[in-house]
C-alpha cells in the first residue's frame, strides 16, 4: 500500500496566510524521489535538499505511523513532503510509487537510488545461501535498475514536453563496489553493479540531458552499521579512513544536494567517492 501526505499550499490557504516566497516555491519547486529516505544516508539526502527548497518524494517500506516524526520533520523546512511506501524490489510496488508521485506532484526531476540492505546475517563466502543472494540481488540492483528506467522514461516524457526540463539520477553505491568483505559477498556483487548501471544509463540518458551519477560512500554511520560500531570504531582509529572519523548522513547528503543542484554538468557518468580517503591506498 503506498500512502502520500503532503503539506500543501491548501494548508497554508486554510489558515488564510497570502501567498508568501516560502509557499509560492511548493507549486514551483523541482521534485525528488528518494530511495529509502526516511532514515539514515537517505534522510541525509532529504535533509540537504529540503534546505534548497526541493520537494519530497520520501520513499521507504516501514508504516506511514513510524516515519510520521520524520515527514513532519522535513515539512517543518517549508517544502512539500509526500510519503511512497513500497518494497523497491517488487514491480508493482516501484510503478506504484511512482504513481503517487505522479498524483502528488505531476513531475519528477531527481531519482536518488539508495534504498538498500546489507547481506543477511553476514556470513562467510562458504557459508551464504542463495535466498539471501536473491534478496539482496533484488533490493539493491534489480530494483534501483528497473525503477531507474520507469523514472528515465518520465523524464524524457518531461523534457519533450519542455525544453526546459531538467532531470537527473544519482545512485548510491557504496566502497563496497571496490572493496572485498568476504562476509558480504553479494552486497559487494550489487555495488560494484551499480556502478556499470552508472555507466550504462548515464551512456543511454545522455541525448536527453539527463546526467547518471553514482555517489560511493564509506563507512556511515546509520542503523546499516549499527551491529558493526565496534568494528569500524577500531578499523578507523587504526587508519583505515585517511580522515579519520566515520562518515555521516549529511556528508552523503551534501554531495548529493550538489549533484543536485547541476554542479558538475559535464561529469555524467562520474563516481563521487564520499569516504574520508578509505578508498586511497598508502604505503
Ligand atoms: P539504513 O538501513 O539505515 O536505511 C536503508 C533505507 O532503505 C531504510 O529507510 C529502509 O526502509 C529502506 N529500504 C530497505 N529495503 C528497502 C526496499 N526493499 N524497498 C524500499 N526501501 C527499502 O541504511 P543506510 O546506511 O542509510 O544505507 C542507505 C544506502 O547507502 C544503501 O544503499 C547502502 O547500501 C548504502 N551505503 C551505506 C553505507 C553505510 O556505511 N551505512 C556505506 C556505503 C553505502
Amino acid at each position: 500500500m503506498i500512502f502520500a501526505r503532503a503539506l500543501t499550499r491548501r494548508d497554508f490557504d486554510a489558515f488564510g496566510f497570502r501567498m508568501t516566497q516560502q509557499t509560492q516555491h511548493l507549486t514551483n519547486s523541482r521534485v525528488a524521489l528518494v530511495t529509502g529516505g526516511s532514515r539514515g544516508i537517505g534522510l541525509g539526502i532529504c535533509r540537504a535538499l529540503a534546505d534548497e527548497g526541493w520537494s519530497l518524494a520520501v520513499g521507504g517500506t516501514r508504516d506511514e505511523s513510524d516515519v510520521a516524526d520524520v515527514l513532519e520533520d522535513l515539512c517543518d523546512c517549508g517544502v512539500e513532503v509526500a510519503y511512497c511506501r513500497g518494497d523497491v524490489a517488487e514491480a508493482a510496488d516501484r510503478h506504484q510509487i511512482l504513481d503517487t508521485v505522479r498524483e502528488r506532484f505531476g513531475r519528477l526531476n531527481l531519482l536518488v537510488n539508495n534504498a538498500g540492505i546489507t547481506s543477511q546475517g553476514r556470513r562467510d563466502l562458504l557459508e551464504a545461501d542463495e535466498a539471501g543472494f536473491d534478496r539482496v540481488f533484488a533490493v539493491n540492483l534489480k530494483g534501483p535498475y528497473f525503477l531507474t528506467q520507469a523514472a528515465a522514461r518520465w523524464m524524457i516524457d518531461q523534457k519533450r514536453a519542455s525544453a526546459d526540463f531538467r532531470g537527473a539520477i544519482v545512485n548510491i553505491s557504496s566502497v563496497s563496489a571496490e572493496v572485498v568483505s568476504t562476509n558480504r559477498g553479494d552486497y559487494c556483487l550489487t555495488k560494484a553493479a551499480i556502478g556499470m548501471a552508472t555507466k550504462l544509463w548515464a551512456a543511454r540518458l545522455a541525448e536527453f540531458d539527463i546526467p547518471v551519477y553514482e555517489i560511493r560512500p564509506g563507512v556511515i554511520r546509520t542503523d546499516m552499521t549499527a551491529g558493526v560500531v565496534e568494528k569500524y570504531d577500531r578499523l578507523i582509529a587504526e587508519g583505515l579512513t585517511l580522515q579519520r572519523r566515520w562518515g555521516t548522513p549529511e556528508d552523503v547528503g551534501r554531495a548529493a544536494a550538489l549533484l543536485a543542484r547541476g554542479d558538475l554538468p559535464y561529469a555524467t557518468g562520474q563516481v563521487l567517492r564520499i569516504d574520508g580517503g578509505l578508498s586511497i591506498r598508502t604505503m
